[in-house]
């Protein structure tokens, strides 16, 4: 695992785009594994940024975002479409027919995820985004005895319905499930890309990174891959020796 630590957000995120940026430069038909929350939202800026520079085009990159909740449409404002249209693809000059998120709204939830997964089969990620959850979560793999290894439908756990609580008008309004990729699908990325900000996530990011690989932290399993990049603030790295 590569991992630095950054003194400021303006200098974390600026690397983060720049991997991005560089990638989509020397491969103009990357495909890129997405992520929402707060934790990607000034990469995103940067990557904009970069953009609108003239420093990279979009025109032939695919994008598969990890997650999306159950039953919200693409237009509803706290559905991760809604999202990355904000923070990302309504910006740069990405066709949107090469933008893929989970339906939240598909009919039949299993047929989604199998479809969802052969995709991300045939064409893995050069480079996965992941935030951390603070119970260890990645995508939306909650600790758990058993882990999912391809793309499914997970119930939320309380503690993560109440730290996403924040951005809905009120906590009944929280979606109770989700489509996720697996565990598998995420390391199927040629790249992991780990980026986690803050001084709560401190304990979490020492756990995933440097102790037992186990399912109840899903992100230990990253320990696994070949090719892992995390960046940190230094609050989120305080605990690395
Ligand atoms: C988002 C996702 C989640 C978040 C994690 C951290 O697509 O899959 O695993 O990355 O919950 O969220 P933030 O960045 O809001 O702290």
């Amino acid at each position: 695992m590569d991992i630095k630590i950054f003194e400021t957000t303006e200098k974390l995120d600026q690397y983060a785009a720049e991997l991005f940026t560089e990638l989509i430069i020397k491969k103009p038909n990357a495909v890129l594994g997405l992520a929402t929350g707060s934790t990607p939202i000034g990469i995103y800026a940067k990557i904009v940024e970069n953009h609108n520079n003239n420093k990279v085009s979009f025109s032939g990159v695919t994008t598969y975002n990890l997650d999306e909740y159950v039953g919200l449409t693409p237009d509803n404002d706290q559905s991760y479409a809604y999202y990355m249209n904000k923070h990302l693809f309504s910006h740069i000059d990405i066709p949107a027919i090469q933008t893929h998120l989970p339906d939240g709204m598909a009919e039949d939830p299993q047929t989604e995820c199998a479809r969802y997964e052969a995709m991300i089969t045939a064409r893995p990620a050069d480079i996965q985004l992941l935030g951390l959850g603070h119970n260890g979560h990645i995508g939306f793999n909650e600790p758990d005895e058993n882990l999912s290894g391809a793309t499914h439908v997970v119930k939320l756990k309380e503690e993560t319905r109440e730290a996403n609580a924040r951005f809905f008008a009120s906590m009944d309004e929280v979606p109770t499930e989700a489509f996720t990729m697996g565990v598998g699908s995420i390391l199927k990325a040629n790249t992991i890309l780990l980026v986690v900000r803050g001084s709560d996530k401190a304990r979490i990011v020492k756990e995933a990174l440097t102790g037992p690989i186990t399912t109840q932290v899903p992100a230990s399993l990253l320990q696994t891959h070949p090719r892992v990049i995390v960046l940190l603030d230094q609050e989120a790295g305080r605990m690395l020796s």
